[in-house]
């Protein structure tokens, strides 16, 4: 059976990384986590304690010594042989990450690794701009979408299990926050694919999602 490329977006909390692995699992693929990759660059800027401009965060970026490993179900994040797996989660990242992810140099080093990573097929790779520019060819597009409503109490639960107390207001007012700096951004913004299929996850099950996505597989 052919290898597919199988490219989801959508914003935070939408559930792309829970549909996207268990997609993957069911036929037998890797999955790429391009979030975790900006993210990295942002843990990586925190951790040196780096002057915060493009410039500064470029360079580090242009010498990150990045790997993803998608073992058993959990994708494994390390920089140079550090397992930043848990680190890259924080909320300090999350702040910090959609500033990382506007700088164009940045953007065009993630994309070469990102279009590197998927040249051989077999692959569900989760992100912000797959289908409209990492890979536009992508066999099936999808758009994963859910209320904000729906995706702060999603965050704040898996937030709070990790121990976190969050308060679910501010929440919802900072994912909205980052939603608008994603889709308004100048470069690559969040945009469905005109050929994407979009998938509201508000009222469904991620089993539910899985099984949409993997009768498009199916089909094609
Ligand atoms: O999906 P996530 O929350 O881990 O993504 C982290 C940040 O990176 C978020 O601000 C969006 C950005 N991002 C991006 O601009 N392009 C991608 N392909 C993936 C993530």
């Amino acid at each position: 059976m052919k290898q597919l490329i199988i490219a989801i977006d959508g914003p935070a909390g939408a559930g792309k990384s829970t549909v996207a692995k268990l997609t993957a699992q069911k036929l037998n693929y890797n999955y790429i986590d391009t979030g975790a990759m900006y993210r990295a660059v942002a843990w990586r800027a925190l951790d040196e304690k780096a002057e915060l401009s493009d410039q500064a965060i470029a360079a580090l970026a242009r010498d990150l010594d990045l790997q993803l490993d998608y073992i058993n179900g959990t994708t494994k994040v390390t920089v140079a042989g550090q397992d930043i797996t848990e680190a890259i989660r924080t909320p300090e990242v999350s702040r910090l990450v959609p500033k990382v992810a506007q700088v164009g140099e940045i953007r065009k080093i993630m994309l070469e690794l990102q279009r590197n990573m998927a040249k051989s097929g077999g692959v569900v790779m989760d992100g912000r701009d797959i289908g409209t520019h990492v890979l536009p060819d992508a066999d099936i597009k999808i758009f994963l979408t859910a209320s904000i409503a729906e995706r702060a109490k999603r965050r704040w639960l898996e937030l709070t299990e990790k121990g976190y107390t969050i308060n679910l207001a501010e929440l919802e007012t900072e994912i909205a926050a980052r939603d608008k700096e994603d889709s308004e951004r100048e470069l690559a913004p969040l945009i469905a694919a005109p050929d994407a299929v979009n998938i509201d996850t508000t009222q469904l099950s991620i089993d539910e999602a899985v099984t949409k996505i993997l009768a498009l597989a199916r089909r094609d």
